[in-house]
């Protein structure tokens, strides 16, 4: 069997004029993640599945959002059902972003270049994580829109030429990560610093080897002491709207929101920041209750399916992101292993669209879901 999920039209079993079913067999994502883990060195496929403590939050993260059931509605007229939307006022085709995602070039060597070109032929927006291999100016011209984001380092005049330079190369937010204070992947084999060919050492791509030389390890290393004022000064910096990301209270969306962010993205970093941690589907509405109506809210962690999206979509996010399904396809099949998996998630959200009576998700409301007992 194939575990690459098929090109979107292959439904030769579908009913003239009928919406296609499922592109691909349940259990696709677990399959290309066989097949990525099969492509890569243990310390690499071991590194992308990692997660902290002992994975309560990685797993309850994808089952939170497989608990919720869709409340299908009939005679409404889903003829044409389109998910194109803006995103902080950028045009994508879709609410399914791409997450940023540390150390992609060891999961093929172009990294987030094949990425972004697999986005941009769809017209989904990707994060670009501050550990890329990828220089700001080889990921731009692949034309897909992207943001840019942030791990503050401890000499913050890294980070201020990090962000000016993503913002001169085409970056139109940053997400800063909020939520490392200490990155809860734990044990020197998960640790890419003890990779035996480190592709970190290329995660200063945007850097000149004069400045990472004059920051040294220290200086690159993460800030632990941020503070809701570093949201204003990054936007300073930079030019651009700040989303942070990795929000999980409502009181702390609170915060981030009067210290000038933009946006909100409820994540719980995959499941690798706290073991036993909330979920970004529990966290979710308590969040959009408090700073919904002010800002964009998104969400990530644990989405592995279109009707995930659909969930988080029907209790208010604008935008869903998704991470380690793209990194199997990129390590499986390159740029087309990307597009087959952001192909095969949208058509599922569109068949989920289209089944619930939608023809666009933003008239989803939360009362279009329950969660399942
Ligand atoms: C990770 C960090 C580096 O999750 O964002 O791997």
């Amino acid at each position: 069997m194939t575990t690459t999920p098929p090109a979107p039209g292959a439904t030769p079993d579908a009913i003239p004029g009928a919406t296609p079913g499922p592109l691909a067999a349940p259990g696709w994502v677990e399959e290309l993640a066989a097949r990525a883990d099969a492509a890569l060195p243990d310390y690499v496929s071991g590194y992308f599945h990692s997660a902290a403590g002992d994975g309560t939050c990685a797993r309850e993260g994808v089952a939170d959002w497989d608990a919720f059931r869709l409340r299908p509605r009939v005679l409404h007229d889903t003829s044409e059902v389109t998910t194109a939307t803006t995103l902080l006022g950028t045009a994508v085709s879709s609410p399914l972003v791409v997450a940023p995602m540390a150390q992609q070039v060891a999961a093929r060597p172009e990294g987030e270049v094949l990425t972004a070109r697999a986005a941009a032929a769809r017209g989904h927006l990707l994060g670009l994580s501050t550990n890329t291999g990828a220089r700001f100016a080889d990921v731009a011209a692949e034309g897909a829109p992207w943001w840019y984001q942030v791990y503050v380092c401890r000499d913050r005049s890294v980070t201020a030429r990090l962000v000016e330079r993503a913002a001169a190369a085409g970056a139109r937010a940053l997400l800063l990560t909020v939520d490392t204070t200490s990155l809860a992947v734990e044990g020197p084999r998960l640790d890419p610093s003890n990779w035996v060919e480190s592709p970190r050492k290329n995660r200063t791509a945007n850097l000149t080897p004069a400045e990472v030389e004059a920051a040294g390890p220290d200086g690159l290393a993460m800030a632990l002491d941020l503070t809701p004022d570093v949201i204003g000064w990054l936007a300073e910096e930079s030019g651009l709207p700040v989303l942070a990301k990795g929000v999980l209270t409502a009181r702390d969306a609170r915060r981030c929101v009067d210290a000038g962010a933009d946006g909100v993205v409820v994540s719980t970093h995959g499941g690798r920041r706290l073991g036993p941690s909330v979920t970004s589907a529990h966290a979710l509405p308590e969040v959009l209750a408090e700073v919904g109506a002010e800002v964009e809210v998104h969400v990530d962690s644990g989405v592995r399916a279109g009707h995930h999206a659909v969930a988080a979509l029907a209790l208010g996010a604008r935008a869903v992101h998704v991470g380690r399904p793209v990194m199997w396809g990129l390590a499986a099949d390159g740029a087309d292993g990307v597009g087959a998996v952001l192909d095969q998630l949208q058509a599922e959200l569109v068949t989920c669209l289209r089944q619930t009576g939608f023809a666009h998700q933003r008239d989803l409301t939360p009362a279009d879901v329950v969660r399942r007992a």
